[in-house]
């Protein structure tokens, strides 16, 4: 298995562009299967994640076509589908779930692995049920599989105890074909839904309101074809963000939407960085020579800090000088990475559900192990500007959800090498 190893660098510089977002592609793929003809959608990021979507469509009789060199794919549901989707491929990636909602509405029945737990927490899908159920579906679970069935979902109110991002887009796909009116409140409001409610009003769907708690759906009978590009991934530009930080670099980041990412700049300025837009992109300074420092976070659901960032943010904070307290509200066990970056040098107590960091003035580098996706990202972050070399293996966690962040930062000044391990 391939692992990375990284040397300190000096100060990151140079311009950095981002890719399309993990998490609006995913929802937006799953989506197509409601669409009648051949969809285009662009600014696909090359990422393993896509990969096992594009994988679970097609097994589904959904016709996709990845042009990897132009971010494109093309995608037709116009064939024959399965209702059923593969263990094989939906415990590889939880967003696979996301096919349930369009399945249904589609073809009146699915049948659906339940997700297992992951490393950052139990992560239930009863939202999403509990949304299909509210629209006229009968739900059964049997084997490890739940399956759901209604002739024609009906339109509903459905209030979600919690702004699951999830639950709101399998709720919305569902509900897009749905006879009459839902109309789904405490809903997410994060980029993600809007993008996706963008794609499916393009092909001639009716929501009105993503990106409020309130959405409003009126069921049309058929989706077409559409032409749609995915929004630039915030969490991608985060992670960028801290690189620029922890290295005391000075970097610019262009297909970036700054509104995405308030939040995390709003604590990079505290924690001494400078943010500033550019004609160019947006700019990140953290200085030369400059101190970072502390800074307390709490994740929440969007518009508050995004718990995908967390983990790079923290590896930031070990180098803040005095004490920061990193909160984290949306996962019950999103702290895997404290012990990596403990291994490293980092001073950090867990307390409950908040992490204690005392700033230390160096970290080293050490063996460690990506955990999950954003807590690999977090270890690289740590590497760049860690004494020595670090090794980072189980680096097929980052591979899911970074398009080539080792060869980006490696174009900013990052020592990144990937080593095949036999
Ligand atoms: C999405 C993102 C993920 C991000 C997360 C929170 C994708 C593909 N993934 O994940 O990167 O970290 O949002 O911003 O977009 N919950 C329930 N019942 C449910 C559904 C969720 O209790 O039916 C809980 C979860 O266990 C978790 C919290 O709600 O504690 C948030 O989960 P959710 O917003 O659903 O995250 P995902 O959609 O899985």
């Amino acid at each position: 298995m391939a692992k990375f190893v990284i040397k300190k660098c000096p100060p990151l510089k140079g311009l950095v562009k981002t890719c399309g977002s993990k998490n609006a592609v995913l929802p937006v793929l799953a989506a197509a299967i409601l669409t009648d003809g051949a969809s285009t959608i662009r600014d696909v990021p090359s990422l393993s994640d896509v990969l096992t979507m594009e994988k679970l469509l097609e097994s589904l009789g959904v016709k996709v076509n990845w042009d990897k060199g132009r971010d494109v794919i093309s995608i037709s549901a116009s064939g024959k589908l399965h209702s059923e989707a593969a263990y094989e491929l939906v415990s590889k990636m939880r967003a696979s779930f996301l096919v349930m909602g369009p399945l249904l509405a589609r073809l009146g029945e699915v049948k659906v692995p339940l997700p297992g737990g992951c490393a950052i927490g139990t992560r239930p899908v009863d939202l999403h049920l509990k949304g299909f159920s509210a629209l006229g579906a009968h739900i059964l679970f049997e084997h490890g599989f739940v399956s759901a069935k209604a002739k024609r979902l009906k339109g509903a109110k459905i209030y979600l105890d919690f702004p699951s991002v999830g639950a709101t887009e399998n709720i919305m796909m569902a509900a897009v074909m749905a006879q009459g009116q839902t109309i789904l409140e405490n809903c997410a409001v994060e980029p993600e839904i809007v993008d996706l409610s963008n794609f499916l009003n393009s092909a001639g769907a009716e929501v009105k309101g993503a990106g409020t708690d309130t959405i409003k759906i009126n069921g049309v009978k058929e989706l077409k074809e559409t032409d749609h590009t995915i929004i630039p991934d915030r969490i991608e530009a985060g992670t960028f963000m801290v690189a620029a930080a922890i290295t005391n670099g000075d970097i610019t980041i262009t297909n970036m939407l700054a509104d995405h990412l308030k939040p995390v700049i709003a604590k990079l300025k505290e924690a001494n960085v400078s943010v500033f837009e550019t004609d160019k992109g947006i700019r990140v300074d953290a200085g030369e020579g400059k101190k970072l420092k502390s800074s307390d976070i709490k994740t929440l659901p969007y518009p508050g800090f995004p718990t995908d960032m967390q983990a790079q943010f923290m590896a930031l904070l070990t180098l803040a000088e005095g004490t920061s307290i990193v909160t984290e509200t949306v996962f019950e066990n999103r702290f895997m990475h404290v012990g990596e970056l403990k291994r490293m040098g980092a001073d950090i107590k867990i307390e409950s559900r908040s992490a204690v960091i005392e700033g230390v003035k160096m970290l080293t580098g050490a063996q460690v192990k990506a955990t999950d996706l954003r807590a690999g990202a977090a270890l690289m972050l740590a590497a760049l500007t860690a004494q020595g070399a670090t090794e980072i293996s189980d680096i097929y966690h980052i591979d899911r959800g970074y398009c080539n962040l080792d060869e980006k930062l490696n174009s900013l000044g990052a020592r990144i090498e990937r080593v095949e391990d036999n």
